[in-house]
């Protein structure tokens, strides 16, 4: 197989992570909501569950933590969910440029019901300003969405800041902490976070899980009307091994965080630096410091992302056109473009996200190939005869 270099958009499951799934599929297959044996043992399961994630960011009550089917449900849950619950005391809500299209759609689509948003903008690096949040609250402001680090740049928001100000003027605040768990420590206590999404699959479990923590005595409009599972806030029948296989996750992932971080931090870097110092008319897109330590995006000028892409797809080579979710599309990055860069100057974004099977072994294969495709690709362009790759 070719180097993955594409974890943030999704990583494999750990073999741990299986098999701690697997009874759960055949022999402990009971429904967790009902009362006898069997469904009593998938009930035990699924709250011993809860209880390992929840201690993975700090929560004191294991009830906080609502299983959902994933980063995006978790998102939508939030941002909807609170502002609908507080609608009586207001409709604004402050998000930024830069968040995962499961916060901006959700946003949209509570402005076509009557909600004010304001979308905030991020500077050259990708930062939020804490003073600019805070210039934008207003009276009737009742949520604030802002993401822990970005899914494109790695750019990491100054959350503890955020949660601050949202306390003081008990503001629900919601952060989608899907990239930022398990490479930085997350914890909902000391960062003021009212409202927390995770995602299973980002951090080496299953896909279809995720994770809304919600503050006990914060009010959610459920969005999924059913059974009185999740109690009452998110209804149908509990994913049973799926929300094992996310604590497994969760419980492996914070043991692993500080050595990953270091590791990651320095094949990251080299890889960066090595590209910059290689390659002419490129460029780090995002703060060199405030960033998680497994994410580089970096322009090429007079180079489609798309085109990069592929061609690193035929070497062997995975990595991500902006993000994966919008890849298919051909958009250009709205995160990029909040940032102020350009296609057509700046040449395309294209993101590398290293994890637990990246090797040095790989990053130096990716340097030494890299310079010469994106050479073909420049000369193609220049040649006027399309993208040879
Ligand atoms: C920051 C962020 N939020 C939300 C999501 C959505 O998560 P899921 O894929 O579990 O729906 C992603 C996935 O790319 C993400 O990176």
């Amino acid at each position: 197989m070719g180097i993955y270099l594409d974890y943030n958009a999704t990583t494999p499951m750990r073999p741990e992570v299986l098999d701690a799934m697997k009874p759960y599929f055949d022999s402990r297959f009971g429904n967790a909501s009902s009362t006898h044996s069997r469904g009593r043992e998938a009930k035990r399961a699924l709250e011993e569950a809860r209880e390992t994630i929840a201690s993975a960011f700090g929560a004191r009550e294991k009830e906080s933590v609502v299983f959902v089917s994933g980063g995006t449900e978790a998102d939508n849950l939030a941002v909807k969910g609170a502002a609908w619950a507080a609608r009586e005391r207001g409709r604004h809500i402050v998000t930024s440029a830069v968040e995962h299209p499961a916060v901006i759609s959700a946003c949209q689509a509570l402005e076509q019901q009557g909600f004010e948003i304001t979308y905030l903008p991020v500077d050259g690096e990708g930062l939020i300003d804490p003073e600019m949040v805070k210039g934008s609250l207003r009276t009737d402001t009742t949520v604030i969405s802002l993401m822990h680090a970005n899914n494109e740049t790695g750019v990491i928001f100054p959350i503890s800041e955020i949660g601050q100000l949202a306390r003081e003027r008990g503001i629900v605040f919601h952060a989608d902490a899907v990239q930022a768990f398990g490479r930085l420590p997350v914890d909902v206590e000391a960062q003021g976070v009212t409202l927390l999404t995770l995602s299973g699959h980002k951090i080496y479990g299953p896909k279809g899980i995720g994770v809304l923590y919600v503050r006990p005595g914060t009010r959610i409009v459920p969005q999924m009307h059913g059974g009185e599972q999740e109690r009452g806030v998110r209804a149908g029948t509990a994913n049973v091994a799926a929300a094992v296989g996310m604590a497994c996750a969760a419980r492996l992932a914070i043991e692993s965080m500080q050595t990953e971080r270091l590791r990651l931090g320095m094949l990251r870097d080299r890889l960066e630096a090595g590209i910059l110092h290689r390659i002419a008319g490129t460029r780090r897109n995002g703060d060199r410091d405030r960033r998680l330590p497994n994410t580089s995006n970096i322009s090429f000028q007079e180079v489609r992302e798309d085109s990069l892409m592929v061609a690193l797809d035929l070497e062997g080579v995975e990595v991500s056109a902006g993000a994966a979710c919008a890849s298919g599309s051909l958009e250009p990055s709205h995160v990029l473009h909040a940032m102020g860069r350009r296609p057509d100057t700046d040449g395309g974004g294209i993101r590398f996200s290293l994890g637990a099977g990246t090797t040095e072994a790989e990053i130096q294969r990716v340097l030494d190939l890299l310079p010469g495709v994106v050479e073909r690709i420049r000369t193609a362009t220049l040649q006027g005869v399309g993208v040879r790759v």
